[in-house]
């Protein structure tokens, strides 16, 4: 057969095959993902032209670095772990972006687990520091003589065994180790069952917390964590803190409400030194392995702290493994006691166990009315639950990142976040432990979620919605709220501007 008959056959065939589809059905197809386009998180944004043209860019670079993975899916990042392509990520033009995108607040991180390992290192040259080494891992201490406290090891300067080692840097990139699960290009990127992860999750968190609990250096961590975060566009932010007396060199300790008294003057001083930082709230925390009556004794603090700092006290929560901690049905009695005074943001079906007490807390978190839920990884498998988070407008507070690396999901496109931004649900993006692996504050969990998790065709209004929620859903009073809009506004238009201009997706991040 020559060209032309096989071209005129091919013809005939499409032909056929067109003539066989009913005339409305590619109406009805497109009707159908427009509908579902327009429930989708951001799927109401309308984009003014400059927003549009940044668009066109954005999703030019979107297509291109996901295409590369769509022909050869081995090659697909986010469906390995988080550890095995963090290096790259900040090659990514659409990190670039992200990076410099406003993104409103971050509302679900850990108080002490919010600062690269980098950084940490740095504060373990402050004079005084003493380390026990244990069996996993290390505990930190100051004081100007020998700890007494006990140790399976030897107690030993810091500062000694640093120059004794004969290579401070060595040295150094040896013992940042200690404060991140995160080990670099020799770690093997298996999964590990959550048990596992958690152990070595709690031995960092050991780590970083006894260097952290000295005075003068959490006021320190303090400062470089807003600066971190300010720098990566978050210009208000929700801490989950525990409440422990920081002790000063000579082992004085403070009383537990010094560490709020703390917070509320290193962001006084930070929001002198950079006006349009909104501020911090604090959401109390309490570990779920506690009794009912250490629960009472945070309950009856919060609200005292809350009477006397109004403006730094969010609310209330639980943390910890959910699994293996205590329910929230163990605590009803407390919650109760104070259900008018003070708010709940509560950690709830973090578990891929269906029917388990972790993954009930969700009814829990719902009933005592808890304005956001922390993770809610759960929820899609509970319509009634869903619907009642719709009803109830209470926003769910998703980590991606945490959930790969503490062991809920492996390959994210299969997170549950997707369903949720199909359903428009009202979700925030947060990072909730970014410290622990060594994760920027919250613009991986952002490009993650926008390239991994996200619809192909989800573009800048799904960002921008997603920034805009952490306004709304903060616990920010009115006034407040709307100088956080006022700033995000004003931030998003620059960015829009650089984006379009492209001052800064060839400079190097
Ligand atoms: C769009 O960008 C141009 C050039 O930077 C600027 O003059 C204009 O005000 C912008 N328009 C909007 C609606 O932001
Ligand atoms: C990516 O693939 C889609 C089809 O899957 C195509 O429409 C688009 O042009 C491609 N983009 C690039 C930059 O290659
Ligand atoms: C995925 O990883 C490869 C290297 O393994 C890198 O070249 C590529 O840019 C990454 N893609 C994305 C979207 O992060
Ligand atoms: C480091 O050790 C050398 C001897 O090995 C000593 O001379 C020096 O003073 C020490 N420096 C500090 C800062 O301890
Ligand atoms: C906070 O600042 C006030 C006023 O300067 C000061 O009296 C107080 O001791 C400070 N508290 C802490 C914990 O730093
Ligand atoms: C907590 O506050 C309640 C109500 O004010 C009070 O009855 C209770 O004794 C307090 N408990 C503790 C442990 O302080
Ligand atoms: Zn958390």
């Amino acid at each position: 057969m020559d060209k032309i008959t096989v071209s005129k056959i091919v013809c005939l065939l499409f032909a056929v095959e067109a003539s066989i589809i009913p005339d409305n059905y590619n109406r009805e197809r497109t009707a159908l993902l427009e509908e579902e386009t327009l429930k989708a998180v951001g799927g109401k944004q309308i984009l003014n032209a400059n927003e549009t043209i940044a668009n066109n860019i954005l999703m030019k670079w979107k297509m291109k670095e996901l295409n590369t993975s769509h022909d050869d899916p081995l090659h697909f990042n986010f469906s390995e772990h988080y550890f095995s392509y963090k290096k790259n990520i900040e090659k990514s033009k659409v990190y670039q972006i992200i990076r410099r995108m406003p993104k409103g607040a971050v509302l679900h991180v850990h108080s002490t687990l919010m600062l690269h390992a980098d950084i940490l290192i740095k504060l373990t040259y402050e004079n005084h520091l003493h380390v026990c080494y244990e069996n996993e891992g290390i505990l930190l201490y100051f004081s100007e003589s020998t700890p007494k406290l006990g140790c399976p090891s030897n107690w030993a300067l810091v500062s000694d065994l640093r120059n004794s080692s004969g290579d401070p840097v060595a040295f150094d990139s040896q013992f940042k180790k200690y404060f991140t699960l995160y080990k670099g290009d020799e770690q093997e990127y298996d999964f590990v069952d959550i048990t596992t992860t958690w152990k070595r999750f709690h031995t960092v968190g050991r780590a970083i917390g006894s260097l952290t609990a000295y005075r003068p250096v959490r006021e320190k961590y303090c400062y470089e964590v807003l600066k971190q975060y300010y720098t990566d566009n978050i210009m208000y932010i929700e801490m989950r803190m525990g409440l422990y007396g920081l002790y000063e060199l000579d082992g004085t300790r403070h009383a537990k409400e010094y560490l709020v008294e703390l917070h509320k003057n290193v962001t006084n001083k930070f929001i002198k030194d950079h006006p349009d930082f909104i501020g911090v709230k604090l959401i109390i925390t309490q570990s779920r392995s506690q009794n009912i009556d250490r629960a009472r004794d945070t309950l009856n603090a919060t609200r005292r702290l809350k009477a006397e700092m109004p403006d730094m006290i969010a609310g209330l929560d639980f943390v910890g493994q959910e699994e293996t901690g205590k329910p929230l049905t163990y605590y009803l009695p407390i919650f109760s006691e104070a259900k008018d005074e003070i708010n709940f943001y509560l950690h709830a079906g973090e578990t891929a166990w269906l029917g388990t007490s972790a993954d009930e807390n969700l009814v829990d978190a719902i009933l005592l009315g808890a304005k956001r839920i922390g993770h809610g990884y759960a929820l899609t498998k509970h319509p009634s639950l869903m619907s009642a988070v719709i009803k109830k407008d209470i926003a769910l507070e998703v980590n991606v990142i945490s959930n790969v690396v503490l062991s809920l999901v492996h390959d994210v496109r299969n997170h549950p976040l997707a369903s949720y931004l199909a359903l428009g649900l009202p979700v925030v993006l947060s990072s909730d432990d970014p410290g622990a692996w060594s994760a920027k504050p919250v613009s991986h969990d952002f490009f993650v979620a926008y390239m991994g998790v996200a619809s192909k065709h989800a573009d800048l209004r799904l960002l921008k919605q997603l920034a805009i929620n952490s306004i709304t859903y903060s616990s920010l009073d009115n006034e407040r709220k709307a100088r956080l809009f006022s700033v995000f506004n004003r931030r998003w238009d620059n960015f829009v501007k650089d984006v379009i201009s492209d001052v800064f997706l060839s400079e190097s991040v």
